[in-house]
């Protein structure tokens, strides 16, 4: 069992800074002891405020030449389409930082979603130089919630939450922007560090079901999360986290 531990601030700005501080500190100790820092990017629109933060007020706070850039999913549409996970990270932060383009290892979201999972993939290997049976260990792996309970693009009912071959999927779901491409839980669940950051009323269900419903992975997705030998931390502002029972949300 991971360690777990689940923060609440006020609302979705204190929610924002207390990210900002956590990936700027993550970051510190990564770059300090390995030489670099592997960041996994969540898409959605939680994280525009962190990643605009990071390029601003916390900039002068990590070594960006240090830092290498990854994403949990994707949706199959081309980088500067407002709906691209990696656009909403270059637009608020990427783009702002004096970074070289072998620092961002994004998913290619306008070619078909078969060769962007595997070039994904192939990146991954080479980056990470694995061998046959091995998966990559973020620093540290972001990832939102959705109303429904997916994370990353793990949706209710997908087999791929079970996954435990493939390091990147790609997945179809009767949703806008339906096409996706996606990390699968053996890679998330072998990150040194995740952070689920989750704000508003609209999330609290989905957050008490997989805090405190069932054991149902299948129906609560995130609860596949659970890295092997890593650390989770939920961050909730009291909106998201209004429906926890009094234990978790004191
Ligand atoms: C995506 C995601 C997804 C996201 C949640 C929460 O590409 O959509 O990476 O898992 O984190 O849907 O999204 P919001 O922050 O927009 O609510």
């Amino acid at each position: 069992m991971s360690e777990r531990e689940i923060i609440i601030l006020d609302d979705a700005n204190a929610l924002s800074v207390r990210a900002a501080e956590e990936i700027v500190y993550v970051a510190g100790e990564a770059i300090c002891i390995n030489g670099q820092f592997t960041l996994c990017l969540t898409g959605g629109a939680t994280p525009v405020d962190i990643y605009s933060m990071m390029a601003t007020r916390f900039n002068l706070s990590v070594d960006w030449k240090e830092v290498q850039f990854f994403w949990g999913d994707e949706r199959c549409v081309p980088p500067d389409n407002e709906a691209s996970n990696f656009g909403l990270a270059n637009r608020s932060m990427l783009s702002k930082l004096a970074l070289s383009p072998a620092q961002i290892h994004r998913i290619r979201g306008e070619d078909p979603p078969v060769a962007a999972a595997a070039a994904y993939e192939e990146e991954l290997v080479r980056f990470f130089s694995l061998g046959d049976g091995e998966f990559p260990r973020f620093d540290l792996v972001l990832l939102g919630l959705g109303d429904d309970g997916h994370c990353a693009s793990l949706f209710p009912g997908s087999p791929l939450i079970f996954e435990q071959r493939r390091m990147v999927a790609t997945v179809e779901i009767e949703a806008p922007q339906r096409r996706r491409v996606t990390l699968t839980p053996p890679v998330l669940n072998n990150a040194a560090r995740i952070m689920f950051i989750v704000a508003g009323e609209k999330k609290a269900e989905a957050v008490k079901n997989a805090l405190e419903g069932p054991n149902a992975p299948s129906r609560f997705p995130a609860q596949i999360i659970n890295p092997t030998e890593g650390a989770v931390t939920w961050l909730l502002d009291r909106s998201a986290a209004s429906l926890l029972s009094g234990s978790l949300s004191g």
